[in-house]
C-alpha cells in the first residue's frame, strides 16, 4: 500500500475553543482562523457572559480582531449560571446570537466560580432549551471535593448526566473533552441527541506527561489526562466513524507567567499545531479515511448546520510547533509540545 502524503478535506470547524479577549485574543485568534472556518467560542471570560447583548458584543471584538483576509465565523455560547434568563437564552437563540449554552459546574475549572452549584436551579432553562432544539454543551466533571481528580469525570456520568438526559430525553447535548473509557462508552450507549468533542491533547498524551522529568504545567489542562488505556479508548472512538464524536481542541490559552507559576492554571494552548496533530493522530491509526467526518462533518451534523463549502489541504511534511506565541506588551503563551516536531502541515 502507498503512504498517503496529501489529505484534502472539507473546511473543519472547532466545536470548543477558548479565544480570551485583548491582547491574548489578537495574539492567538489567527491560528485558529487559518485551519478552522467556524468555532464554539466558550464564554468563560471574567466576568462571564451571560447575556446575547454581551455575546454580540464579544462576537463583534472577535470579529474586529480577525487578520484582514481571514474568512472565520465565531459560534457564541451563553455562560449557565443559577440565575440564567431563560427568555433571553432562547430569544438569543432564535435570533442567532446563541448557537448553545455552556454548563460549567461551579469550581470546575478556570472562571467557574460563577458556574452552576445545583442543576435543579437550571432545570426550567434547560426545559426551554429542549423545546427550543438548543445544545448543552458540558464540563462534565463532579467538583464534590471528596472525589479523587481523576474519577470526576466518571463520577459525574453518574451523579449528574445520566439523570439528567433521563429528565429531559429531548435535550441535545454535548459531553465536551471527554477524557475516559467510561465517557465514551456512555455517549454510545445514548440516542443521536448526545455527542462529545475530544481534544487533540487527550488524544495525544496520558497522564505521565504531567509529571516526565519534573512538573509539567504545559501538561496541565481540566479534565486532566488519563490514563493509557482511556487515550487508546479515545483514539478507538475518534478514528471509529461514528458520527457521536467531533472536533473540539479546547485551546485555552494562559500567559506563560500563569502557567509557570506556584500555582500553575489549567489550560493547553493546541491552536497553533492543533489540526496538524490530529492529522498525525488519524495517520498513526490508518484512519485518515475518517478524518473528514470527525473534523468537518460530524459537528455540523450535530449542531443542524450545513459543513462548510471550501477545502482545506494537509500534506505530509516536516515542521516544528513554535516555542512561543508573542503576546502584545511583552507577555507570552506557549503551544502544546512547543519547539517538537510535526509530521503535518497545512497547505495555504
Ligand atoms: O484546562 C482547561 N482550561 N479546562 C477548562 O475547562 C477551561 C480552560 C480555560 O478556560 O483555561
Ligand atoms: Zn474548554
Amino acid at each position: 500500500m502507498t503512504e498517503t502524503t496529501d489529505i484534502t478535506i472539507r473546511h473543519p470547524d472547532d466545536w470548543h475553543l477558548h479565544l480570551r479577549d485583548g491582547d491574548m485574543l489578537k495574539a492567538v485568534l489567527p491560528f485558529t482562523a487559518r485551519r478552522f472556518a467556524r468555532a464554539i467560542v466558550m464564554p468563560n471570560l471574567d466576568p462571564p457572559v451571560t447575556t446575547a447583548a454581551a455575546a454580540e458584543a464579544y462576537r463583534d471584538r472577535i470579529t474586529a480582531a480577525l487578520p484582514a483576509d481571514a474568512s472565520f465565523t465565531p459560534l457564541m455560547t451563553c455562560y449557565l449560571t443559577d440565575d440564567a434568563d431563560a427568555g433571553d437564552i432562547v430569544d438569543g437563540f432564535a435570533t442567532g446570537i446563541f448557537t448553545a449554552v455552556k454548563l460549567f459546574p461551579a469550581g470546575a475549572t478556570t472562571n467557574s466560580a460563577y458556574g452552576v452549584t445545583d442543576m435543579g436551579k437550571v432545570l426550567g432553562v434547560l426545559e426551554r432549551m429542549a423545546s427550543a432544539g438548543m445544545p448543552l454543551l458540558v464540563h462534565g466533571e463532579a467538583t464534590d471535593p471528596g472525589v479523587d481528580v481523576f474519577d470526576r469525570e466518571a463520577v459525574f456520568i453518574d451523579r449528574t448526566l445520566a439523570p439528567l438526559l433521563d429528565r429531559l430525553p429531548g435535550l441535545k447535548v454535548v459531553f465536551e473533552h471527554i477524557t475516559t473509557s467510561d465517557a465514551v462508552d456512555f455517549v454510545l450507549s445514548r440516542g443521536d441527541n448526545l455527542a462529545a468533542t475530544v481534544t487533540v491533547h487527550h488524544l495525544t498524551i496520558n497522564r505521565n506527561a504531567l509529571f516526565e522529568a519534573g512538573i509539567n504545567p504545559h501538561m496541565y489542562c481540566l479534565p486532566v489526562a488519563k490514563r493509557e488505556p482511556h487515550r487508546l479508548a479515545l483514539r478507538k472512538a475518534v478514528t471509529s466513524g461514528s458520527v457521536k464524536f467531533f472536533l473540539g481542541t479546547d485551546s485555552a490559552p494562559h500567559a506563560l507567567t500563569a502557567k509557570e507559576a506556584a500555582c500553575g492554571c489549567a489550560g493547553i494552548f493546541s491552536a497553533p499545531a492543533a489540526l496538524e496533530h490530529y492529522a498525525q493522530v488519524f495517520d498513526e491509526e490508518n484512519a485518515l479515511d475518517h478524518f473528514e467526518a470527525f473534523a468537518s462533518l460530524n459537528g455540523p451534523k450535530f449542531y443542524g448546520l450545513a459543513p462548510n463549502e471550501g477545502q482545506i489541504t494537509l500534506t505530509k511534511t516536516a515542521g516544528t510547533v513554535p516555542d512561543n506565541v508573542a503576546v502584545k506588551g511583552g507577555g507570552a503563551v506557549k503551544p502544546f509540545l512547543a519547539g517538537q516536531p510535526l509530521e503535518w502541515a497545512v497547505v495555504d
